[in-house]
């Protein structure tokens, strides 16, 4: 038998192990980052990072840029967590120091991988780039207002289509987006020299701001109703924001068809409840009522009218 067969068996033999325990490893240790981004991550993924210098001939150790800081816990929880950094970045990138022209490097956009592609359909990618288009963000600065500016892609995860997440949790992640901007003035003067309006004072006619933000998102006055997507992605001028109490304060409220969207479509079905999630989660004065509520109080309504109406009789026939 010839030694080239035998250790091309061998080797095959070894990927074929290899396969196997990665597909199991796989399942068992889900949330790693693969071995060609763990490279990145040694510095990427710390405040500090140490290289070798060629010239001094010394171990050097420095502190990361915080704005290339990529925090690898919320990486792997990322949907986009199964791409090796060199699936978007250039693997020239694996060298350092990097080469200053990957600074030109133009990146990858939501819709250069998920335009018109209909495995994604139900996300509705493009009918979102119209939104984004006309929205006050892209119409004030053009092709500088970027999808990513919203959604960092190293951490970017579903949280209102995920039924598991709370209401609380979705509020907080998706006012984070806008927040990362609108209460950072680095962040902000990216695309504008203008000063930053104060957001607390901007907002101050609402009572008890602090609750407000933490139980309803921006987007819930900031965009109009949808009918077709999960979150409309159109910000309106501020003048066309929502200003009146009634609009999530009454039975209608905005929110069935915003906030609690998804999880008034699962549960109205089979609940005696209008609005019952926002029962479940939250007292929202004026968008509660109970439907058997209301039946009783109609009762007692009639009750009390037969009542009058019997006592009226009954003195009428006295009085003959
Ligand atoms: C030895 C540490 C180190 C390693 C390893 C490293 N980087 Fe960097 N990277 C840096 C530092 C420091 C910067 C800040 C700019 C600079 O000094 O070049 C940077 C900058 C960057 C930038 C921003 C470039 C710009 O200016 O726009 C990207 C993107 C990047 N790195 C990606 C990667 C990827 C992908 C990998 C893995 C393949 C990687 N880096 C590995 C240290 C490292
Ligand atoms: C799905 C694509 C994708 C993956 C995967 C990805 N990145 Fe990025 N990365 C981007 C995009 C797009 C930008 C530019 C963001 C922007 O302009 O706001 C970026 C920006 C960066 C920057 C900052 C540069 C800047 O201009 O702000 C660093 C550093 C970086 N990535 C490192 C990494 C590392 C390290 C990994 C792996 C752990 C990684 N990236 C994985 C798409 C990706
Ligand atoms: C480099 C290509 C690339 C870029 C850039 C990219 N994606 Fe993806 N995205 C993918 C792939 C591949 C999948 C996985 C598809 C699958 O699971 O079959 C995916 C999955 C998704 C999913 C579905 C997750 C799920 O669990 O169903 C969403 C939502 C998504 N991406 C949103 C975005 C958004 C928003 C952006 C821009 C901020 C973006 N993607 C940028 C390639 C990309
Ligand atoms: C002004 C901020 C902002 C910008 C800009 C933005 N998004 Fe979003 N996007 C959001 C928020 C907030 C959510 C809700 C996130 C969540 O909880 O899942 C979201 C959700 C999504 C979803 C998931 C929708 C679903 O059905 O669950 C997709 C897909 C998406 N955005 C794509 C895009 C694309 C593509 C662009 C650029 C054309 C973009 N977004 C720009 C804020 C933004
Ligand atoms: C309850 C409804 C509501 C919520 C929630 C809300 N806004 Fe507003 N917002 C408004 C209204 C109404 C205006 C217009 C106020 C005015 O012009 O007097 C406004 C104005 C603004 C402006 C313009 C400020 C200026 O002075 O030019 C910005 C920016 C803004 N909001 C961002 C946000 C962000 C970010 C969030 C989430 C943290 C948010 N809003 C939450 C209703 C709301
Ligand atoms: C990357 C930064 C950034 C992010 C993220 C961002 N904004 Fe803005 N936003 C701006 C800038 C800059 C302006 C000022 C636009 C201009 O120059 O007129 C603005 C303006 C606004 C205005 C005022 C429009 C007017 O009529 O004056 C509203 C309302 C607003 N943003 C809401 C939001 C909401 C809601 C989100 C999150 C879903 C968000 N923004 C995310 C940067 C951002
Ligand atoms: C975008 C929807 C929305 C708008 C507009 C809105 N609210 Fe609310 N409000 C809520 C939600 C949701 C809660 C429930 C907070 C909780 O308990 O989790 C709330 C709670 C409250 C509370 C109870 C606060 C407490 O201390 O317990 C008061 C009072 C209130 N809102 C008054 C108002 C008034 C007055 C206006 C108009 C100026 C207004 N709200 C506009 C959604 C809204």
């Amino acid at each position: 038998m010839n030694i080239g067969v035998v250790s091309k068996g061998l080797i095959l033999l070894g990927v074929s192990f290899l396969m196997l325990t990665g597909a199991k490893g796989q399942d068992e240790e889900k949330k790693m980052l693969d071995e060609s981004s763990r490279l990145c991550a040694q510095c990427h993924g710390n405040h500090y990072y140490t290289f070798h210098n060629s010239y001094t001939e010394m171990d050097t150790r420095k502190r990361m840029n915080p704005y290339f800081f990529i925090d690898t816990t919320k990486y792997v929880e990322a949907i986009h967590s199964f791409f090796a950094c060199q699936d978007c970045h250039s693997s020239e990138y694996e060298t350092y120091p990097h080469p200053s022209e990957l600074k030109l490097e133009p990146k990858y956009g939501c819709i250069d991988c998920h335009g018109g592609d209909d495995t994604f359909a139900k996300y509705q990618f493009d009918d979102i780039e119209v939104e984004v288009d006309n929205s006050v963000h892209k119409l004030a600065h053009m092709d500088q207002f970027k999808c990513e500016m919203c959604h960092d892609l190293h951490s970017y995860k579903l949280t209102a289509r995920n039924e598991n997440s709370s209401i609380k949790e979705i509020v907080v992640e998706n006012n984070h987006m806008c927040l990362s901007c609108h209460n950072n003035l680095s962040k902000y003067q990216i695309l504008t020299d203008h000063q930053k309006p104060e957001l607390l004072k901007t907002h101050d006619w609402l009572p008890n701001q602090a609750l407000h933000f933490l139980s309803v998102r921006c987007i819930e006055c900031h965009t109009p109703t949808s009918d077709t997507l999960m979150v409309s992605h159109k910000i309106l001028p501020k003048e066309q924001a929502v200003h009146l109490c009634s609009d999530c304060h009454s039975t209608n409220s905005i929110l069935r068809t915003k906030l609690y969207k998804y999880h008034v479509e699962e549960s109205r079905v089979d609940q005696g409840y209008y609005n019952a999630v926002i029962l479940n989660e939250a007292y929202v004065i004026g968008a509660n009522r109970n439907r058997y509520l209301n039946l009783l109080s109609l009762l007692f309504f009639g009750l009390a009218l037969s009542g009058i109406g019997i006592h009226i009789v009954a003195r009428i026939i006295k009085k003959k």
